[in-house]
């Protein structure tokens, strides 16, 4: 694996490997690299010729009293696990590189990100799409993986493309879960003691929606609150549940490809989870990566 920490070296190096016919694969990170990571890189690998990695903690997406300072950070492993992956060039642009000075333009999210995250995180969607799309202008790659467990954040990356004409396709890969049922998240970190489990909560939730659903309940509504009972336990604060179709709308019925939204605060961190009702939340991570 090679490294690249310049972004014009970062361009000139992709640029090289396409105009050598190679397709490139991107999976932008914030390090802290889980197997929810190397998922997405294992499908990049299937996806194109080379791998490229970012591994960037993008200040313009943390709001003011968010853990921009602590968010977890440890390269040297993510360098290892990267490595063994089979990822061909990890791109590690240093904060001054990617923002030189202050940015005045970003790219402004629109509706779509109005709602669920981007309504407890002002300016988080338009921090997220600004670095994309630099890491998209540095890169630029042919195809770049998503993780599902950001549903709204992978939406929205989606119409970025298509609204501004990106010539990259958008893999979105599907959640990977602890065999209890927790989603990886870099913040499940912060759990302590009895957090791990009531973190638990959110997959029971979205789980107990599936079943409601499929013994035939399809009112948004009722389901909600299906969620809402099983997310009410010591030590969760519920955030939102929501059920939305792919452009992140309220349903009027469910059905197999209406996606349930989860968030709630459990401890320090703010925990995400969803589900599409057609799929079902995997009990088993690897059947959840096959996919
Ligand atoms: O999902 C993340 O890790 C980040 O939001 C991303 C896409 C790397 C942008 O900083």
């Amino acid at each position: 694996m090679q490294e690249i920490t310049d972004p014009q070296e970062m361009r000139a190096w992709s640029r090289a490997e396409r105009s050598a016919g190679r397709r490139i694969a991107f999976v932008p990170t914030m390090g802290y690299l889980h197997e929810g990571h190397l998922r997405l890189i294992d499908r990049a690998r299937e996806g194109g010729d080379r791998v490229v990695a970012s591994i960037f903690v993008n200040p313009l997406q943390f709001g003011p009293g968010e853990d921009f300072a602590s968010y977890p950070r440890d390269l040297e492993r993510d360098r290892a696990a990267a490595s063994a992956r089979g990822v061909n060039m990890l791109f590690v642009p240093a904060g001054g590189a990617v923002y030189p000075e202050e940015p005045r333009v970003r790219v402004a999210p629109g509706p779509m990100a109005e709602r669920f995250e981007g309504a407890t995180r002002p300016g988080h969607f338009a921090g997220v799409l600004t670095v994309v799309t630099k890491l998209f202008h540095l890169v630029e790659p042919d195809v770049a993986v998503f993780g599902r467990k950001d549903f709204q954040q992978a939406m929205l990356v989606r119409r970025l493309v298509a609204d501004l004409n990106f010539p990259v396709v958008i893999d979105v890969a599907p959640t990977v879960r602890e065999l209890d049922g927790l989603a990886l998240s870099s913040r499940n970190v912060y759990l302590l003691g009895d957090e791990r489990r009531a973190a638990l909560a959110l997959s029971r939730a979205l789980r107990a929606v599936e079943r409601a659903w499929r013994a035939g309940q399809a009112d948004p509504d009722a389901l909600t609150r299906v969620a809402l009972d099983t997310l009410t336990v010591p030590g969760v604060v519920p955030d939102y549940v929501a059920l939305v179709d792919q452009e992140l709308r309220s349903v009027s019925r469910a059905d197999a490809a209406t996606v349930v939204l989860v968030a709630a605060r459990v401890g320090r961190p703010r925990l995400i989870d969803n589900v599409v009702l057609g799929e079902g939340v995997a009990r088993d991570p690897v059947a959840a990566a096959a996919r």
